[in-house]
């Protein structure tokens, strides 16, 4: 899977995303991740990328030229644009960003991202080529760099191959729709605190029904929308932990 991202901080996006599970599966060539530096498209002498707003305004705006000039360069250098890829603009306008948002974009080829600064971009590029505007939630940030390597973290992980055998997605957070059992390493007493018992008995059977009951409490006390959405799709909460 491809990954473009626009920025006029490339090293941030190259740096972050090459380290740890996203960093390996670069390496074994699972995703691809591309940072285009907008201020190389820039066409004046100085290399200016953004301007003042009309109409007036604190800020500046980054202009739609060099924009779209890294745009263009991202579809020429693409191999395979027998579909035109999705455009994820990065604002905290956008919709929030969730985890069947990651099914969905994990499921496409190559993914390119545009990230803003300062007050924002003119809005005629994006009317030319964003497909979609996502944000990572409700608060707003310095820019788009951030939001783009949450993206494509999560979305990586759920590239085949991606994940390990050690770093299995069976059963994280979000994947039948409740939250994570407590999970415990050694030692067996650590502080006069012990590992609940039951785990340590061997039974598999009831361990699995000890970790769905306290994924189940779990998400009734930390997340009661998600733990309404779950008993919606999934009955009275009786039934056996769902697989995919
Ligand atoms: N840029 C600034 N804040 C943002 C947010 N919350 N989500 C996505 N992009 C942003």
């Amino acid at each position: 899977m491809n990954f473009y991202v626009m920025t006029l901080f490339p090293d941030m996006v190259i740096n972050c995303l090459s380290e740890s599970i996203t960093g390996r599966a670069i390496k074994n060539g699972l995703i691809n991740v591309e940072a285009v530096n907008i201020r190389d498209f820039a066409t004046n002498k100085y290399k200016h990328v953004d301007d003042y707003i009309y109409g007036g305004g604190s800020g500046m705006l980054m202009q739609a030229e060099p924009v779209y000039l890294a745009y263009k360069h991202i579809m020429e250098s693409m191999e395979n644009t027998e579909k035109t890829p999705r455009v994820l603009y990065m604002t905290p306008q956008g919709k929030t960003f969730n985890q069947s948002m990651a099914q969905e974009f994990s499921q496409e080829e190559n993914l390119i991202f545009l990230c803003g600064h300062y007050e924002g971009i003119d809005e005629r590029v994006l009317e030319m080529i964003v497909t979609d505007e996502v944000s990572v939630g409700d608060y707003v940030l310095t820019g788009g760099e951030i939001p783009a390597i949450t993206i494509i973290d999560a979305v990586s992980r759920l590239v085949p191959g991606v994940l390990g055998k050690d770093d299995s997605a069976l059963y994280e957070s979000f994947y039948d729709g409740l939250l994570e059992y407590p999970q415990y390493t050694r030692p067996e007493e650590f502080m006069g605190k012990k590992v609940p018992e039951v785990l340590l008995s061997g039974h598999h059977k009831n361990i699995e029904k000890w970790r769905y009951d306290m994924s189940l409490e779990r998400t009734r006390i930390k997340r009661p929308d998600l733990y309404e959405k779950y008993l919606k799709e999934h009955g009275d909460g009786q039934g056996k932990i769902q697989r995919n």
